[in-house]
């Protein structure tokens, strides 16, 4: 039976041990706000997660629409995918910092979440081997580049089911993300398009109204 409670106050014991986390991680080029410099695991915890109330969102749409693979493109520390497993049969995330891999499944492993597949390695190089054909959540939240959210976007609209949603994250990040969250809406692929201002959602679910709305909370 589905967990109807969204909270995850163990993934919150995680943060805020992770908070306090002091070992450097070294950086790695994926494109807009990648470091050149080293940083603690601490820092990226802080600035890379999504918050809470954010988390918490995400494993209500994954319940609401009875979600059975849910797809991550960047893991970071895992603590989304640690709220969105009991809310799907499988989750499967990728990242390409190998040291946030490590700690990311020993996280999952002290949580008890079995269901979640994290891939290490580069999105573009990932994505043409994903292990489901079709995903019914599929959340985009690393390189926040305008360019490579369509990349995603193209590469993964086939692999989504056809009631599936695809989550956009931080599509008003720059002038640049914003741009490509435009282009994408307007395709007519999609149905429902939804611009939460934290995210954008799209979906070709054909039982929808072909609209879109702006809803900021
Ligand atoms: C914003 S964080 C993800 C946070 C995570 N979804 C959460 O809320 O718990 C983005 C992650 O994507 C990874 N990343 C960015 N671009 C990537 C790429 N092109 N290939 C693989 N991983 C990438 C980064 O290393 C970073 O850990």
């Amino acid at each position: 039976m589905r967990d109807m409670s969204y909270h995850a106050p163990e993934a919150e014991k995680e943060r805020k041990r992770l908070h306090k986390d002091s070992s450097d991680v070294a950086p790695m080029d994926f494109g807009a706000g990648s470091q050149s410099r080293s940083r603690t695991i601490a820092d990226i915890a802080r600035s890379a997660l999504k918050r809470p109330r954010h988390a918490r969102a995400l494993a209500a749409l994954s319940d609401h629409i009875g979600a059975k693979h849910v797809l991550e493109l960047g893991t970071c520390l895992g603590i989304t995918s640690a709220y969105l497993a009991p809310h799907a049969e499988t989750v499967t995330t990728i990242e390409g910092n190998s040291v946030l891999v490590q700690r990311a499944q020993k996280i999952w492993s002290r949580l008890g979440l079995l269901n979640i597949q994290c891939i290490a390695g580069a999105f573009d190089e990932v994505v043409p081997t994903l292990p489901v054909q079709e995903y019914d959540l599929i959340f985009i939240d690393g390189n926040h580049r305008g360019e490579a959210l369509i990349r995603y976007v193209n590469a993964l609209a086939p692999r989504l089911s056809a009631k599936g949603i695809i989550v956009c994250d931080d599509i008003h990040w720059s002038t640049d993300m914003e741009a490509a969250w435009n282009a994408l809406r307007q395709e007519t692929r999609w149905t429902l398009k939804v611009d939460f201002y934290e995210w954008g959602l799209l979906t070709a679910n054909s039982d929808l109204a072909r609209e879109f709305h702006s809803i900021r909370f």
